[in-house]
C-alpha cells in the first residue's frame, strides 16, 4: 500500500517527502482554503515536491463546469489527478475525462455501490472516507475491504485510496483490507513513526553507552 499525504501545506509535504515514504498527495477545497493561498500556485508547488499523483479537486456541481475546471487544471502538470465528487454529474464528467487521458479520483465515497459506479465510469481512483463513516457509527474500513474484494473479483483496475484517515490504526486496517493507497494527514503520519518503547529503548542504549 502506497502512502499519500492528505494536506495542501507545502512545508509539511517537503518534510514528509524527505523521509522517502511518499508516493503522492491529495488535497480538497477545505485543505486548500485553510492555506489561504492561490489554488494553482499551491498545486504547482506540490507537483515540484512529490513525483506522483497529485489530486486537485473541482468545485463545480455540474458536468460542464467540472469538465472546464478539470481540463484547465490537468494542463498545469502531468501528475495532476482530478478529484471529482461522487454523483451522476461527477460520473458523467469522469467518463469523458478518462477517455481524454485525464485521470480522475472520485471522492466522497461512502459505500461499495458508489465505488462500483465510479469504477464503471472508468475512474483511475476512488476515495472511500473511512473516518467520516466511523463518525456516524458505521465501520468505514468495511467499505475499503468490500471494494478491494469487488475490484479483485471482477478485475476492475480502479485504485482504492483509503481517505479520511484519523489515526494509525486506520492505516494498518486500510493496508490489511486491501487499499492500494492510504492518504493520511501529516499529524497521523508523524504518529505512524512513533512508539514510546522506541524512545525508551534509544534512551537506554545511549545512557548505557555513556557509562562506558
Ligand atoms: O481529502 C479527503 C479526506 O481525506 C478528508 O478527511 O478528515 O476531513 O474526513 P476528513
Amino acid at each position: 500500500m502506497q502512502l499519500f499525504l492528505d494536506t495542501a501545506n507545502v512545508d509539511e509535504i517537503r518534510e514528509i517527502a524527505s523521509w522517502g515514504v511518499l508516493s503522492g498527495v491529495t488535497t480538497n477545497p477545505s485543505l486548500i482554503a485553510s492555506e489561504g493561498r492561490d489554488f494553482r500556485e499551491v498545486i504547482n508547488e506540490i507537483c515540484g515536491l512529490v513525483d506522483g499523483p497529485i489530486s486537485a479537486e473541482v468545485i463545480s456541481e455540474d458536468r460542464a463546469g467540472m469538465l472546464r475546471e478539470a481540463r484547465e487544471s490537468a494542463e498545469w502538470h502531468p501528475n495532476i489527478v482530478i478529484k471529482i465528487p461522487m454523483g451522476s454529474e461527477g460520473l458523467a464528467a469522469v467518463s469523458i475525462l478518462e477517455k481524454e487521458g485525464i485521470r480522475c479520483n472520485v471522492t466522497l465515497i461512502f459505500s461499495a455501490a458508489q465505488g462500483y459506479m465510479a469504477a464503471l465510469a472508468g475512474a483511475s481512483f476512488v476515495s472511500p472516507f473511512v473516518g467520516r463513516l466511523d463518525d456516524i457509527g458505521t465501520p468505514g474500513i468495511q467499505v475499503v475491504a468490500d471494494l478491494a474484494e469487488m475490484f479483485d473479483l471482477h478485475g476492475l483496475p480502479t485504485r482504492i485510496i483509503a481517505a479520511s484517515i484519523r489515526h494509525p490504526q486506520h492505516v494498518e486496517q486500510a493496508a490489511l483490507a486491501g487499499a492500494h493507497i492510504a492518504t493520511v494527514p501529516t499529524a497521523v503520519v508523524r504518529k505512524l513513526v512513533k512508539h514510546p518503547l522506541t524512545d525508551i529503548g534509544i534512551e537506554k542504549f545511549l545512557s548505557d553507552w555513556r557509562k562506558m
